[in-house]
């Protein structure tokens, strides 16, 4: 009988409790994070988060002062004694600064991995070839990376990451060297490239729309933890602390107090939110008004000030001002509206969080 077991692949990566400290510094503690095959995970969060400092462990650069984990089944990291080395993980990287040998042919870079797995001459050359045509590349087979753009050069470090089809990329901020319209290029071709070869990947950035473009589950990280891992929609929709919607930006944070009977009262101003009565506990508690909750409408209840009229190409932004500009809220809008004027707006109340104090 087939052992069925055997054909179930092992996550990509499984980490326990991961920490690291530096000195007295602890930068990274209790990390967890699981990999399905073929899962894109992207660690977002504001520099010295501790982004490169997790990526480093897994690609062996760096071991962890305690922790466990597993890339592909195989135990690479065992608190601090255990530390497989980087050419033993069989993983594709990708970092900020192409790192890709000058004096190495395009194609012979990208055949790199292929040869240290001492494939034949002719087995390298075909799959170093269909790498590079697969991130567009094909025609510069026999250049030297001296020659190539910036665009080009992160194209060749990207095809010998996934000539291989490894268990599990690691990108490390690969676009950030990039001009903004080539980036965005890039990050969808890299999320589409991993999607077609079913490859698993932790991609790091600090950048919000990169992260949503390329990743299937986003892991915000602050001071050293995973804060929140979701999907990008689940995220902005269910942010489970404070933290993570001042990261994400996902709105207006209200600082009040609830009231079963009255609702929402602001601390700061006369802004209440009546339909709030009933909804949480009472005390001290912060509402976050997500953008996506307020939109101009003619029956709208609230009034705002608007501070600001921001086009952007396929619509409006609105900077308002609520209650004599004690709370400022940012709202898309589909046509202009003058500066200074009022306008009603009406609030998805669905879309509101309340974060008790
Ligand atoms: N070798 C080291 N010795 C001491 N401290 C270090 C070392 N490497 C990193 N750190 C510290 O660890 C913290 C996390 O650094 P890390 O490089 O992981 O941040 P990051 O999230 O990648 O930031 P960025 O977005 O700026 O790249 C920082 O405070 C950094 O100063
Ligand atoms: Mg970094």
């Amino acid at each position: 009988m087939k052992d069925i077991t055997s054909e179930i692949a092992p996550t990509a990566l499984h980490a326990t409790q991961i920490a690291k400290s530096f000195g007295d510094t602890q930068v990274l503690r209790n990390i967890d994070l699981s990999l399905a095959p073929g899962e894109v995970v992207a660690l977002l969060g504001p520099s010295g988060c501790g982004k490169t400092t997790l990526l480093r462990i897994a690609a062996g650069l760096l071991s962890a002062s305690s922790g466990q984990m597993q890339i592909a089944g195989n135990c690479v990291v065992d608190g601090a004694a255990f530390n497989a080395p980087p050419e033993a993980r069989g993983i594709g990287m990708v970092f900020q600064d192409y790192a890709i040998w000058p004096h190495l042919s395009v194609i012979d870079n990208v055949a790199f991995p292929l040869r240290m797995r001492k494939l034949g001459r002719s087995e390298r050359e075909t799959r170093a070839r269909r790498a590079l045509e697969r991130v567009g590349l094909g025609h510069l087979a026999d250049r030297f990376p001296g020659t190539l753009s910036g665009g080009q050069q992160q194209r060749v470090a990207l095809a010998r990451a996934i000539v291989a089809e490894p268990p599990l990329v690691l990108f490390d901020e690969p676009l950030s060297n990039l001009d903004r319209e080539l980036r965005e290029g890039l990050a969808l071709e890299i999320g589409t490239l991993l999607r077609e070869l079913g490859l698993s990947a932790v991609y790091v950035t600090h950048d919000q729309a990169e992260a949503f473009t390329i990743a299937d589950r986003v892991a915000v990280m602050l001071n050293g933890e995973i804060a929140q891992i979701d999907t990008p929609e689940a995220l902005f929709s269910a942010p489970e602390r404070v933290e993570v919607a001042q990261f994400l930006n996902i709105g207006a944070l209200v600082e009040g107090r609830l009231c079963a009977s009255d609702g929402f009262t602001c601390t700061t101003s006369h802004l209440t939110l009546p339909f709030l009565a009933g909804k949480a506990q009472e005390g001290p508690a912060r509402i976050l008004i997500p953008r996506t909750a307020i939109r101009p409408d003619p029956q709208g209840a609230l009034k705002a000030q608007v501070l600001r009229c921001q086009f952007q190409g396929d619509r409006y932004l609105l900077h308002l001002g609520l209650d004599g500009q004690t709370i400022s809220l940012v709202c898309p809008a589909d046509r202009p509206a003058a500066v200074n004027s009022q306008i009603p707006l009406a609030i998805d109340t669905d879309r509101l969080r309340v974060f008790p104090h």
